[in-house]
């Protein structure tokens, strides 16, 4: 079943989610419906507030841009109550974009090395490094989790020409090509 997405103005997008154990209702379901929401809407990663459900779950399918750097072509993985306990390297600059701020596309900035303790789909604990586009797509969901956006890693100014854009996303007016549930 593919999800609506919802998009930024929606109160879930901006809550701290929650913890959840291997007895949630219908995980494997859900996580199986998440992996076609996100591939159904181009995406290559998705958290579980995107779509309303404010748990710490989220997914990513790195194929998409295998092209770019072969490791994600088998980089699929479902993160649950995850952890980044250390966040390392080099401050990286890239491009990023978010199903649920269509149209917008900007310049973040991120460490290249992370450190992440989560529990996979099995609810199986797994302790990991990760860098390169890996890091930098595992810190975007992660933010979800947690509430933040990426235009909140953005200077106030640049911030603020964006306003009228994202009152417009809020509101359902963009142009977009997948289902999406606006707040307005
Ligand atoms: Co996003």
């Amino acid at each position: 079943m593919v999800y609506p997405i919802f998009v930024y103005g929606s109160p879930v997008l901006r809550k701290v989610a929650n913890e959840i154990d291997k007895n949630y209702p219908k995980l494997n379901e859900f996580i199986e419906n998440m992996f076609e929401t996100m591939q159904k809407s181009d995406g290559i990663g998705l958290a579980a507030p995107q779509i309303g459900e404010s748990i710490r779950l989220f997914v990513i399918n790195g194929a998409p841009w295998a092209e770019d750097d072969e490791s994600l072509r088998y980089f699929k993985k479902t993160f649950i109550n995850a952890k980044i306990y250390e966040r390392s390297g080099d401050d990286n600059i890239y491009n990023e974009g978010c199903l649920s701020l269509p149209g917008i596309r900007e310049e973040i900035t991120r460490k290249s090395k992370i450190k992440i303790s989560y529990y996979d789909e099995n609810f199986e604990l797994h302790d990991e490094e990760f860098d390169g586009l890996k890091a930098r797509v595992i810190q975007h969901e992660y933010d979800h989790i947690d509430g933040i956006l990426l235009i909140d890693h953005l200077p106030p100014l640049k911030r603020k020409l964006l306003k009228r854009r994202l009152t417009d996303i809020s509101k359902g007016i963009v142009d977009v090509s997948y289902k999406i549930k606006a707040p307005k």
